[in-house]
């Protein structure tokens, strides 16, 4: 009987310190519970790809970077993938590279920590993506809600999973690359302008993780909302986002932003109990698709 192995790695949003990670400064975000699966199992003549992710490019970036690392005796490999995460900015890209990693490890009977898991990874990712921060490829392989550090690549775990978030798909699709080389040119042309915001990005991160810690929602949502200002000024929000968000935040939200690069995606409201019906009904009205998504605590894992 060929041996197969089946893992799930999550997706994720990001929370709070989207651009200014890719800086170096540090960003909040979590896994959510849907995610990537892959099947792997020895193939017959040569490698095989049956993927509802139509970018082949991470799955092969994944494999490149395995068997630079590990000369393993090189059997064909038969790879089943299924996205539930696809089009929506939740991180299939990252998802899908770190499914194959870990697939892949396993597999070959390797045992691996999340730290080696995530070097390859994220080595796999750059390779497309070169300006990638990695924090996507942190949170799918941790799980849970992560402070990632954009300069050391460091995880931390919250070890809290129940915030009261809404998440509305704005219905277009953001072009990640394109919107970091936005906020690139920007900085190249008022570097003081660019800086400044990213260090107040910075500074409202870690504001943002004590906030998390105390569950201190209200705080958090002044927060969410100053961090929107910011990516605002960065030129990142469009206006179907900004829509979503202004009603949202009449409907009641404590906070409110877009997550993610920007330029389409998603957006994340922070609720309390009491107005959460009145802000599902506005963000519906205002165009928003509303994903049913919680926090995962576990990231990528055997299934
Ligand atoms: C995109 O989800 C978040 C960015 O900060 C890019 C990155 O961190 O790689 C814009």
């Amino acid at each position: 009987m060929t041996k197969t192995i089946k893992v799930f790695a999550p997706g994720k949003l990001m929370l709070m310190g989207e651009h200014a990670v890719v800086y170096g400064y540090p960003c909040i975000s979590f896994a959510v519970d849907k995610g990537v699966t892959v099947e792997l199992s020895k193939g017959l003549k040569a490698d095989k790809v049956t993927s509802s992710v139509s970018d082949d490019r991470f799955i092969n970036a994944a494999k490149g970077v395995f068997f630079q690392e590990y000369v393993c005796r090189r059997k064909p490999l038969e790879f089943l993938i299924k996205s539930e995460i696809s089009g929506y900015g939740l991180g299939s890209s990252s998802a899908v590279t770190v499914a194959t990693t870990f697939a892949l490890f396993k597999l070959h009977g390797i045992s691996a920590s999340k730290r080696r898991i995530f070097n390859l990874s994220y080595k796999a990712v750059k390779n497309i993506q070169p300006k990638a921060s990695g924090y996507d490829v942190a949170t799918s392989i941790y799980g849970g809600i992560i402070v990632f550090n954009g300069k050391t690549k460091r995880v931390q775990k919250l070890g809290i999973s129940d915030i009261p978030l809404l998440v509305g798909f704005s219905g277009a699709k953001a072009d990640t690359a394109m919107m970091v080389e936005k906020v690139s040119a920007m900085r190249k042309k008022d570097p003081t302008k660019a800086n400044r915001i990213f260090q107040d990005i910075g500074d409202l991160v870690s504001e943002g993780k004590d906030a998390i810690l105390g569950k201190d929602w209200s705080r958090m949502g002044k927060i969410m909302n100053e961090n929107q200002q910011l990516l605002s000024s960065l030129g990142v929000s469009t206006l179907s986002l900004d829509r979503m968000i202004s009603a949202s935040s009449e409907a009641g939200a404590l906070g409110a932003k877009l997550s993610g690069a920007g330029g389409g995606d998603c957006m994340i409201a922070l609720y309390k109990d009491s107005s959460k019906k009145d802000i599902e009904k506005a963000l519906e009205k205002s165009g928003a698709t509303l994903l049913p998504l919680r926090v995962s605590k576990e990231g990528v894992r055997a299934v």
